[in-house]
């Protein structure tokens, strides 16, 4: 995870710059991204999928600056609001390169979507159909793509898993759900079907399950060819990539994955005898998690009869995670010269509630105390993108490191901004 470097009396900095000095700077708490980090990642991508398109899922966190980095890296962008598409397209980013997500898309959403000319929009549901067409207007065409579910069970936690019959997301494959959407689509002249796609879940760790969406999503594409004489150039699988939030965690192995996906696009297509449609993918958390450090400060310690609690001045309100789906962290104090003994303690936040855990039973310094820095590693995403306004605590600043240098990318959200907001009275 980020490119940190221990330094001499416990220190701890990211891209060549010490925590330490971040906290001085910017104050407590805050987020710390290293732009080589999340550039040597896309490279990664690049590599692994040379042929493939590949898309930087904005939901795991967006900035311009991100936004920046990652289109200087070839990637195309998937979005799932009107908020993060304008955003993105105001940061310079080429619309025809970016998709449209989403379940229930807005108004908002899809008038701004035509109107900046987003390169795919991706279809989630029968109602979409006639309003997108009506919306495009005649005379005009917009890509579009199916989101099928696959029936494949995969995910980090329950509340992630997308591939499967009993959640909100796509149009089932069995039951014929997709494959009569798709004729619909197929009758709207304002609309041009470019390919299938399917997020099957986020944080998996094992290529299998992304394999079998594979083969049925291409078997699909063969019952279109024989049903409608119609064969689609694309095919987007997705993203879901798995990272180690703790060391020796099983994180998936990209290169394994590109090489699986690959071989067997071209087995399936054989077999079918179709055209094998290009290769899109969408990881967003393998991306910028990795990249990311929360810096904290202790504000309190407490000893109960079984257990000591570490009281930081953030929590759940910059990171939501470990309260919604139980992910565990690995914080670590930093800036201590020695470290004589440890026990564990469980971090928490500032929050008004008792499931405001950062990280429950982890081993920090015995005599820790209030004052003293902690960082959380692979904090880059869905942490910033998640946070709330929870208890008026507001949002911490982002800032970004690259080559000893740190510059602040978001600043620290004020009562003035909450205030702003408040109008009535
Ligand atoms: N494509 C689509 C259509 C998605 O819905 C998502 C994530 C991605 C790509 C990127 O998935 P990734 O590569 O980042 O796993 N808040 C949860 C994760 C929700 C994922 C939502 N969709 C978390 O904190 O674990």
């Amino acid at each position: 995870p980020a490119s940190t470097t221990c330094l001499p009396h416990g220190g701890l900095a990211v891209g060549g710059v010490p925590l330490t000095e971040i906290a001085d700077r910017f104050d407590t708490p805050a987020y710390v991204l290293d732009e080589e980090e999340i550039r040597a990642r896309c490279r990664t991508y690049r590599d692994a999928f040379p042929e493939a398109e590949v898309l930087y899922a904005a939901k795991a966190f967006l900035c311009r600056a991100v936004v920046r980095w990652v289109c200087e890296e070839g990637f195309g962008l998937d979005v799932c609001s009107a908020g993060e598409l304008e955003l993105a397209v105001t940061a310079g980013f080429p619309p025809e390169r970016i998709v449209l997500h989403g379940n229930a898309k807005s108004p908002r959403d899809i008038d701004t979507a035509l109107c900046l000319g987003i390169g795919r929009i991706v279809i989630d549901s029968p109602s979409e159909i006639a309003r997108l067409a009506a919306a495009v207007g005649p005379g005009r065409r917009q890509k579009v793509m199916v989101r099928v579910i696959p029936g494949v069970s995969a995910g980090g936690h329950e509340k992630i898993r997308t591939g499967t019959d009993d959640q909100k997301f796509g149009l089932s494959l069995t039951g014929g759900y997709a494959q009569h959407a798709i004729a619909r689509i197929l009758g709207q002249p304002q609309l041009e079907l470019t390919g299938l796609h399917c997020h099957i879940g986020s944080q998996i760790s094992s290529v299998e399950p992304y394999v079998t969406a594979l083969r049925r999503v291409v078997g699909l594409m063969a019952r279109i060819r024989d049903a409608q004489g119609v064969v689609l150039p694309e095919l987007n699988m997705g993203g879901g990539h798995g990272i180690a939030y703790r060391p020796g965690e099983p994180a998936l192995d990209l290169t394994a994955l590109a090489r699986r996906l690959r071989t067997e696009l071209i087995e399936s297509c054989g077999a079918a005898a179709l055209t094998v449609p290009r290769l899109i993918v969408e990881p967003g958390r393998a991306v910028a998690g990795p990249a990311g450090v929360a810096v904290y400060r202790v504000l309190a310690v407490k000893h109960t009869t079984d257990k000591v609690f570490v009281a930081v001045d953030g929590g759940m309100s910059d990171n939501p995670r470990p309260a919604l789906y139980g992910v565990r962290y690995a914080p670590r104090v930093i800036g201590r010269r020695r470290i004589v003994n440890t026990r564990r303690a469980t971090v928490v936040g500032r929050h008004c509630e008792a499931g405001d855990v950062l990280a429950a039973d982890v081993p920090l310094p015995s005599d820790i105390r209030p004052g003293e820095l902690l960082a959380v590693p692979v904090a880059g995403a869905y942490q910033l993108s998640m946070a709330s306004g929870y208890n008026l605590v507001g949002r911490p600043p982002v800032v970004a490191v690259r080559d000893g240098h740190a510059r602040l990318l978001v600043r620290r959200e004020s009562l003035d901004d909450f205030r702003s907001r408040d109008i009535g009275i």
